[in-house]
């Protein structure tokens, strides 16, 4: 074979071996429990994949090989096509303001560069005075980021002079740390702040970290419910754990005429969710990628949807989502042209 068609052939076998990790095995594999053989398994899964990508394009006569790998690309782009559409179907307002805003090219290295982004909805269900909600993810609080960025990201929740404040997991990443989030957790909101665990809560140790949040004064919501009520008009808030939460307990519809507010830590419980009337989600998990790339978005996104709810505020047959970028970073510690946030969801009655 001579050297131009084994160049195209490596480049075609090896497009398509990223793709088919990416896009399909990456999917499975972020199921699995952080552990010592999770990124070696990994890496040979992957190394796997590429080595014989390559053995294909130097070993395989050109034709008919070169069908396998433009099949898989094919399909590749069929996904994004698919991904395309229901991104826009889902999409729904933008933040009405994001402070301050950063966009900045020269500044690839944004691991504290952090953000509030506003919204504001409107819901039939609610018929209470409007309210603001403060909502915190992925704190993955750890001491190699300094202890004064974490308490300015819950300085920013407090002083936002939230009703309700939701932190939706992933406290902590090991639990050496625990001293460390003890030492900042503290109620934000004016009428309740309100939590639920996370995978890496789950994978570290949920009981005390847990037993850390409680003390603290937040509710923690571990597949259960609770009911306040703003001026007189009732809430219902559930904390929904799946797939790590221990409990099978089903998921339990508010009743008619309560508006029904969902902490769950991936976005990938949304259509269940959705189909049992929840009128708003709040997740995280996702960290919007941490990696993104300038006017492409994310890469790889932890989720059997792949990039489908990667960042932002959508809405799935009438349920809206929420899903930050989150506070901490976790494998890799940093981030880059991925700034970390807090969104602040103003709710309105009415049908906005
Ligand atoms: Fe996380």
């Amino acid at each position: 074979m001579t050297f131009l068609p084994i160049m195209i052939s490596l480049l075609v076998w090896g497009t398509a071996g990223g793709c088919l990790f990416v896009l399909l095995l990456n999917r499975r594999l972020i199921l699995i429990p952080d552990s010592l053989v999770k990124k070696p398994l990994a890496l040979l899964v992957f190394l796997s994949i590429m080595g014989g990508c390559v053995w294909a394009a130097f070993f395989l006569p050109v034709w008919p090989w070169i069908a396998v790998p433009a099949l898989i690309l094919l399909l590749a782009l069929a996904g994004e096509v698919k991904l395309a559409w229901l991104r826009r179907r889902h999409a729904a307002s933008p933040p009405v303001d994001s402070v301050p805003h950063q966009v900045d090219v020269f500044r690839p290295f944004t691991t504290m560069d952090i953000v509030t982004h506003r919204y504001e909805i409107g819901l039939p269900a609610w018929r209470g005075p409007a309210f603001r909600i403060a909502h915190l993810c992925d704190l993955h609080v750890t001491p190699d980021l300094p202890a004064e960025y974490y308490r300015e990201a819950l300085a920013l929740a407090e002083q936002s002079n939230a009703d309700l404040v939701f932190f939706t997991g992933d406290f902590v990443s090991t639990l050496d740390c625990l001293p460390l989030l003890a030492g900042l957790l503290r109620p934000l909101g004016r009428r309740g702040t309100f939590a639920v665990l996370g995978n890496h809560d789950y994978w570290a140790d949920a009981g005390k970290i847990g037993a850390v949040v409680r003390k603290s004064g937040i509710t923690l919501l571990v597949n259960e419910s609770v009911e306040p009520e703003l001026d007189g008009h009732g809430i219902r808030i559930t904390g929904w754990d799946h797939p790590w939460g221990k409990s099978r307990a089903p998921f339990v519809k508010a009743r008619d005429g309560l508006l029904h507010l969902v902490l769950s830590h991936t976005p990938d419980n949304i259509y269940t969710l959705s189909r049992a009337s929840a009128h708003g989600v709040f997740s995280g998990h996702y960290h919007a990628g941490q990696v993104r790339i300038p006017g492409l978005g994310s890469v790889v996104i932890p989720s059997i949807y792949g990039r489908r709810f990667d960042h932002g505020h959508f809405v799935v047959h009438g349920t809206h989502l929420f899903v930050p970028s989150g506070i901490g970073a976790s494998s890799p510690p940093f981030r880059i042209y991925c700034q970390p946030d807090i969104f602040l969801v103003d709710v309105a009655p009415g049908a906005g």
